[in-house]
């Protein structure tokens, strides 16, 4: 017999496979209901632009050939969009693959990276599938993070820290003046990994504008994402700017065809509809801010959101997680480290309604 684990080896073993949520169809099939809204992966509910459809179709004659290995023309309309050169851009499938090309091209063996929890689990599992780890750092009590503890934890192998802004699962935003008395304090061979998967949804003032932070701190990654705002989850887009230098050994790691046509073509067509964008950032917050008056009303503690999604306490969130399901309405439970809370996104209007309504009726408020 063949001992897969063993070839695998104990760092693969330990990785807690990420799970992803069923098909709704398959729910609904399941459970024997009709029509169940799913609120758990802060989706974007309304879509992408309708000039990305017109792009998909135009584009299909050329699905037989390869994708533009250096996604030339998505290179170039952003880089004019962020006003930045076409050399700081790296794309890839979903930045997912950014965080894996990051840890993959800059961590020896022994380094590792530094996150503060809760956060994005999958830093840590990419790190482990790296032969790497991640020291994770517990958030305030408010879910602010704790700078000061981040700066301790570093030491001569800590290769990186990885930011997100807002954060997911909380929704919590660092401040700009937060960020920059942090950045003055990090090694110059420490790279910080602003993950900004859901910054078009921020709206606060003193919320960092990172693309201002390039010229002076050449160790900082800004990662984004066109699988939300813009709707092309399926689509896996992603990106990073940073130092040129830093983009050109990111590269030399990159597969040459690892960004998908369809999805290039799809986030030009995005890129070109801010009025759209536009559109989905207003109705996102509408939908949290109703959410979050519900919740007010209901007396449930909740943290102020600056993303698409909302995290609330609700007893115990494992069973309400399931009593939701059961009434149809799909929110994430966070495991035994968040045990009170569940994790909602924001989603159409109705949806919305419909989630306050099944929650109202589990927890008899
Ligand atoms: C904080 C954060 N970063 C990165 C990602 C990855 O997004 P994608 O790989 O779709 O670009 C997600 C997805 O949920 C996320 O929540």
């Amino acid at each position: 017999m063949t001992d897969y684990k063993k070839l695998a080896g104990q760092a693969i073993c330990d990785i807690v496979p990420y799970k992803p949520g069923k098909p709704v169809k398959e729910l609904e099939r399941e459970l024997g209901i009709k029509e169940a809204v799913k609120l758990a992966s802060n989706e974007n509910p309304f879509g992408p632009s309708p000039k990305v459809k017109t792009a998909i179709k135009d584009f299909f004659p050329e699905i037989s050939r390869y994708p533009f290995g250096d996604a030339h023309y998505l290179r170039t309309k952003l880089a004019a969009k962020l006003e930045v050169p076409a050399d700081m851009l790296l794309f890839g499938t979903g930045s997912n693959e950014i965080i894996e090309l990051a840890i993959r091209t800059f961590l020896k063996d022994g380094e590792h990276v530094i996150s503060p929890a809760p956060s994005f689990s999958v830093y840590s599992s990419i790190a482990q599938a790296a032969g790497k780890t991640c020291k994770w750092i517990p958030c305030n009590e408010d879910f602010s993070f704790n700078f000061k503890a981040l700066l301790d934890a570093v030491d001569e192998k800590t290769r990186m820290i990885f930011i997100a802004n807002p954060n997911n699962p909380t929704g919590a935003y660092t401040k700009d003046k937060d960020l920059k008395a942090f950045m003055e304090k990090v090694p110059s061979d420490v790279v910080v990994v602003m993950d900004e998967a859901y910054v078009e949804f921020a709206d606060a003032k003193d919320f960092p504008d990172t693309m201002t932070y390039l010229d002076k701190y050449k160790n900082i990654f800004i990662m984004r994402t066109f699988s939300k705002a813009y709707g092309l989850a399926a689509l896996r887009v992603g990106y990073c700017v940073a130092d040129a230098m830093a983009i050109d050994m990111m590269n030399r790691v990159r597969q040459p065809f690892n960004t998908n046509m369809a999805g290039q073509v799809a986030a030009e067509a995005a890129l070109e509809d801010q009025a759209y964008l536009q559109k989905v950032v207003r109705k996102n917050k509408k939908g949290r801010n109703y959410i979050q008056k519900e919740f007010k009303k209901m007396e449930l503690k909740y943290i102020p959101s600056q993303s698409n999604f909302v995290l609330v306490e609700v007893g115990d969130g494992e069973k309400v997680f399931n009593e939701l399901l059961k009434k149809g309405v799909i929110v994430r439970y966070l495991g035994p480290g968040l045990k009170p809370y569940v994790r909602v996104s924001v989603g159409t209007m109705s949806e919305n309604e419909f989630f306050i309504e099944q929650l109202k009726k589990v927890l008899g408020k």
